[in-house]
């Protein structure tokens, strides 16, 4: 039996569109979520600076004895996962494959969207994902600023948020999608408005179904199973934990019982840092 918990992060409530789907998939699994709400939005923030977030968080999470680590953000999939995951000890699983693979099954006309951060469309990790599947596919991105913020200030059908939508999603309507990938995990959570603005011949895709999978298998194939029931979901923010917990419970509902904080390393005095050990190793 693996009770060790399964570690899951992201700059804030975006990583909590995999939580739901994680809570619904694995029912015998314990959860720690970190939201590195000190941070948000990370979509506008340098390779330096993620990676520092990223290995701070992971150590973190290593405290907390995690068996695996389902990296619930676009912005870190994109940008540091390809190297954090060569030097983590345990297995780390990202959303932009799964993301780009449930893509491929949807289109019909291989002519994809994917909306994400700025850090994740400059680099390329969609369309890259994408074309090693089928080189014959199209891939149109746009870079959503506005939609984090909002997001994360609970505006989910505002009119600046229907506003930002059609803005951002026009261009790629223009060149014929079928399918949209949403490629920041915030962005589930506009999904209603962006439905209504793509309208049904357009299909949304959440990469959070196909990220699961992928972790249920690296499961499975190492016998890293819980036998269950869970025992917990626990939640550590590095800002504000009251704001958290609020919305978090708007969003996802009461499975979010208490929110704790933890100021990440790189924020404090380097005096004891323990994950320098391992933190030399990447980036
Ligand atoms: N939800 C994250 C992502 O998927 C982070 C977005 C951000 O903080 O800019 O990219």
């Amino acid at each position: 039996m693996e009770s060790r918990p399964i570690g899951i992060f992201d700059s804030g409530v975006g990583g909590l569109t995999v939580v739901r789907t994680l809570i619904d998939r694995l029912p015998d699994e314990n959860f720690i979520y970190f939201g590195d709400t000190a941070h948000v939005p990370y979509g506008t923030k340098t390779r330096e600076q993620l990676f520092g977030y990223a290995r701070d968080i992971t150590d973190f999470l290593l405290s907390h004895q995690v068996k695996s680590i389902v990296i619930a953000c676009g912005t870190h999939s994109s940008v540091t996962l390809p190297e954090m995951e060569t030097a983590c000890p345990v297995p780390m699983v990202g959303v932009v494959g799964p993301g780009a693979r449930a893509a491929v099954k949807t289109t019909r006309n291989g002519r994809i969207g994917v909306i994400a951060t700025q850090a994740s469309v400059n680099s390329g990790s969609y369309a890259k994902a994408i074309e090693s599947i089928n080189p014959g596919y199209s891939v149109y991105s746009a870079a959503c600023s506005q939609f984090v913020p909002l997001v994360e200030s609970g505006l989910l059908n505002s009119p600046a948020t229907r506003q930002a939508v059609r803005e951002y999603i026009t261009p790629l309507l223009d060149e014929g999608i079928d399918t949209l990938v949403m490629g920041c995990t915030h962005y589930p959570f506009l999904a209603p408005v962006i439905e209504e603005f793509v309208g049904t011949d357009v299909i949304l895709v959440d990469p959070a179904e196909e990220t699961v999978t992928e972790l249920a298998d690296i499961l499975t194939s190492q016998h890293l199973q819980n036998s269950g029931p869970r025992q917990y979901c626990n939640f550590y923010v590095s800002g504000k934990p009251e704001n958290f917990l609020q919305l978090g419970r708007t969003l996802i509902g009461n499975v979010i019982e208490m929110v704790n904080k933890h100021s990440l390393d790189g924020d404090q005095p380097r005096v004891g840092f323990k994950g320098e050990k391992y933190a030399q190793h990447i980036g």
